[in-house]
């Protein structure tokens, strides 16, 4: 090298094209390949698939927060709602989502609830402070009714023991009072409160975000993988095939991130069944630097999540010679960064308090079609998934005293719920990349990658041949092609295609003009093996096709 200065281009350079390869791996491992210009393309063959989907990837959760259960869920005495006082309208589009399995009653909220507070005569239940959002718990919607919800709107309800400040014997009580058939304590008690039939819930949290200094009772890894393998055996004499999920780390911002998930295994890895994943997002100056672009990538911050979680998990496996894979719960995800501040976080002891109301606009309704494909994707090994929330906080539904208002995030949603059925295929992709900086972001938002302007996952379901695309065109200034050859099947109809798009990525829904952001036909083309899509710039599509 014959001047300083050529040697410090020649290393800056290093170091770019040093970024750029470690960028084409991250692409490869979700099936991307970097294509130099022209149309994207997908090839896809039934023989190779992802995994068998358990809808439960595409749950959601309903905590007692804010108006989410009370003037959301439940509100007796409002013209809207029925004899038990569940609110009609909002039953009426949880039912149309079909949500297969809904986390409940929280959240920060289950690590100070004392579940005895919420079952018996109402006129009996204390009225309470609740300590993580500081507002006013009536106790009169309980376990009971969300279970009598739960089936209303047809799902499977997922509890959480209070590991923060309840101890394993009323977690374990808690199992008995719901699933014991009859002829102990806490059997008959539910019994006694007109509730015969156990009611057989499957699916249970072991606490919640137990890593996070803001959790009522929170605790060190080693402590709280204790305190889940104790309450993990003991609801093992109940009944040994529950199906038991330990708190794993709740973001990826905490310094704990990972060494957190890694101690909790090694004291509870044998007694559970998964691991729980967390995490929100936004456009903000710290985590995007308000870049639209960079914020429509953001579902990759989140299959890289599930991918270092993953390791661990096989990681605690290796360690312990174990036959058992665990599998992860992403019961927390959603876009949250307005309201997440002061007012919208303090319930000032009030009862129904607004907090956490989020309103999502198109581009948030984007990166929501982005996280579904990702958890698509990742589907081998993520079971189970919950929207956060439901309805009225950071939620696909609002309500007000007479209406209940579909937000944008909710029409992805409800196409991944419609649609993705049967197998996710394990697609060849190439798609043209933009890149994506580090500088000046948050550090573990911070990455140096190359990022397909389009996304896409598929499934096809081998009961009935149907098949669903779901695609995200990154690109905010034009329309892109995405090519699809199918090598088998051959699509023969097409039965749906529509598309969520817009030219202000801004725009959102509201009581008065509810159909601001909402979805529209789109062009799709002819049904056979070569089909090419013209996706809309800043769009997300669903394309649903008959093969038989
Ligand atoms: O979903 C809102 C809150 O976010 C939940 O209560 C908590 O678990 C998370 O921090």
């Amino acid at each position: 090298m014959s001047s300083t200065r050529t040697r410090r281009t020649f290393l800056a350079e290093l170091g770019k094209s040093g970024a750029a390869l470690a960028a084409t791996p991250w692409l490869g491992r979700i099936g991307y390949a970097a294509a130099r210009t022209g149309p994207a393309r997908a090839v896809l063959n039934q023989a190779r698939y992802r995994s068998e989907l358990d809808r439960r990837l595409l749950g959601a959760f309903l905590e007692h927060l804010g108006r989410a259960i009370y003037t959301g869920v439940y509100e007796p005495g409002s013209p809207l709602a029925d004899a038990s006082g569940f609110r009609t309208d909002v039953i009426g589009q949880v039912k149309e989502l079909n949500v297969p399995i809904m986390r409940y009653p929280g959240g920060n909220f289950v690590s100070g609830y004392n579940w005895l507070d919420g079952v018996g005569p109402k006129d009996k239940r204390p009225t309470v402070l609740e300590r993580a959002w500081n507002s006013l718990e009536t106790n009169q919607f309980g376990t009971n009714e969300f279970i009598d919800w739960c089936k209303l709107v047809n799902t499977e309800p997922l509890l959480g023991f209070n590991l923060g400040t309840g101890t394993p014997e009323m977690a374990v009580a808690y199992v008995e009072y719901c699933n014991l058939d009859k002829g102990t304590r806490w059997s008959d008690l539910r019994r006694s409160h007109g509730y015969e039939q156990p009611h057989g819930v499957r699916y249970w949290c072991l606490g919640n975000e137990m890593d996070g200094p803001w959790q009522m009772g929170h605790m060190t890894a080693r402590e709280y993988g204790r305190k889940a393998r104790d309450t993990a055996r003991q609801i093992r004499v109940i009944d040994r095939d529950l199906q038991l999920i330990a708190c794993g780390s709740s973001n990826t911002i905490l310094p704990t991130y990972l060494v957190w998930d890694r101690e909790v295994l090694e004291e509870c890895y044998d007694q559970v069944d998964g691991i729980s994943l967390h995490n929100y997002y936004g456009n903000t100056p710290e985590l995007t630097g308000n870049s639209s672009a960079r914020y429509l990538a953001m579902n990759l911050d989140m299959e890289r999540q599930i991918l270092e979680i993953a390791a661990v998990c096989d990681y605690v496996q290796g360690l312990r010679k174990s036959q058992k894979r665990l599998w992860l719960s992403f019961d927390e995800w959603n876009v949250w960064y307005r309201a997440r501040t002061g007012a919208h976080m303090d319930g000032k002891r009030a009862f129904a308090p607004r907090l956490l109301e989020e309103v999502y606009n198109l581009e948030d309704a984007l990166l929501v079609g982005g996280f579904l494909n990702s958890l698509l994707r990742q589907s081998e090994r993520v079971r189970v998934g919950c929207l956060a929330q439901i309805v009225n906080v950071i939620a696909p539904l609002m309500t007000s005293d007479t209406a209940v208002l579909r937000q944008s995030i909710f029409y992805p949603y409800l196409w991944a719920l419609q649609y993705a059925r049967g197998r996710v295929l394990d697609l060849a992709v190439e798609s043209e990349t933009y890149p994506i900086s580090a500088d000046g972001l948050q550090a573990d938002f911070a990455r140096d990658d190359q990022v397909p302007y389009i996304d896409v996952v598929a499934t096809l379901d081998p009961q009935n041949g149907q098949a669903a695309l779901l695609m995200l065109n990154r690109d905010l200034q034009a329309e892109r092609e995405l090519v699809i050859e199918w090598r088998d099947p051959t699509p023969t109809r097409v039965l749906a295609c529509q598309t969520l798009t817009g030219a202000d990525l801004k725009a959102f829904n509201t009581f008065e003009q509810p159909d601001l952001v909402a979805p529209r036909a789109l062009d799709a083309p002819a049904a056979s093996a070569r089909m090419t899509f013209k996706l809309p710039r800043q769009s997300y599509t669903v394309a649903h096709l008959a093969t038989r």
